[in-house]
């Protein structure tokens, strides 16, 4: 395979930049973009607006089956509805932000998303049009067997000042403040479900702390350069 057919996993904490990173290496190889977090999220959006309590597991993962999501994974732009309902900008809004763990933490909804994401790598990869694959369980669990994996990981500052820039445009000291109580909640409702901070045996750390994303973006080609020569 050359870079073209090529499928990566990237996981991440919050911050991390992962999602920056993803979208542009996607972009520079002209492969496919799956961003697993926006599909939790749709999931989230889909069982709120349908009214389904999300501590009731087996009612949302019965949603997640019956969610019509369509994913428009342009890397530059992508796009996301749920029927005919545009949620591109839904699902990032704090009242998704702060439910998706109800969702994310489901069990059955774990299984249901890595059978529906993985169906989608190894499409990409039948088709010999690659992908690249952003989230918390990519390495591990929906791909393992991804050409290319990779744990990205960046301090607590870079990833604090990170989220403060996507949030509130800026990095000024009460910003940063509102920003850590949200990013220290959502990671240790993550790191319940997925060791997300170890990567397991195979999967390459990139540290990005202190890196710009063209240092970061070129630190991950390396790796898929790498790693194809050895096939
Ligand atoms: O990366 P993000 O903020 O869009 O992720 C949204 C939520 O979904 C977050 O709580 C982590 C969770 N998630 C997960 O558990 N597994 C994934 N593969 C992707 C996201």
């Amino acid at each position: 395979i050359g870079r073209v057919g090529v499928t990566i996993a990237i996981d991440g904490p919050a911050g991390s930049g992962k999602s920056t990173v993803s979208r542009r290496i996607a972009t520079e190889l002209g492969i496919g973009y799956l961003d697993t977090g926006a599909m939790y999220r749709a999931l989230t959006w889909y069982a709120l607006d349908r009214g389904i309590d999300l501590a009731d597991q087996a009612a949302v993962v019965a949603a997640a089956g019956r969610m019509p999501l369509t994913m428009d994974s342009d890397p530059q732009d992508p796009h996301y509805f749920v029927g005919d309902t545009e949620v591109t900008g839904a699902i990032r809004e704090p009242r998704i932000t702060e439910s998706v763990a109800a969702v994310s933490t489901n069990l059955g909804v774990r299984r249901w998303m890595a059978g529906e994401q993985r169906r989608r790598m190894l499409e990409a990869r039948d088709r010999g049009s690659g992908m690249v694959a952003e989230g918390r369980d990519i390495t591990t669990v929906v791909c393992p067997d991804a050409d290319v994996r990779i744990l990205l990981v960046a301090d607590s500052e870079a990833r604090l000042a990170r989220r403060a820039l996507e949030l509130y445009g800026d990095t000024a000291p009460e910003h940063l403040e509102a920003t850590r109580r949200q990013v220290q909640g959502r990671d240790a409702a993550d790191s319940t479900v997925s060791e997300f901070l170890t990567p397991a045996p195979g999967v390459s750390v990139v540290d990005s702390s202190g890196l710009s994303v063209e240092q970061v973006v070129d630190a991950v080609l390396a790796l898929v350069d790498d790693d194809l020569a050895r096939r």
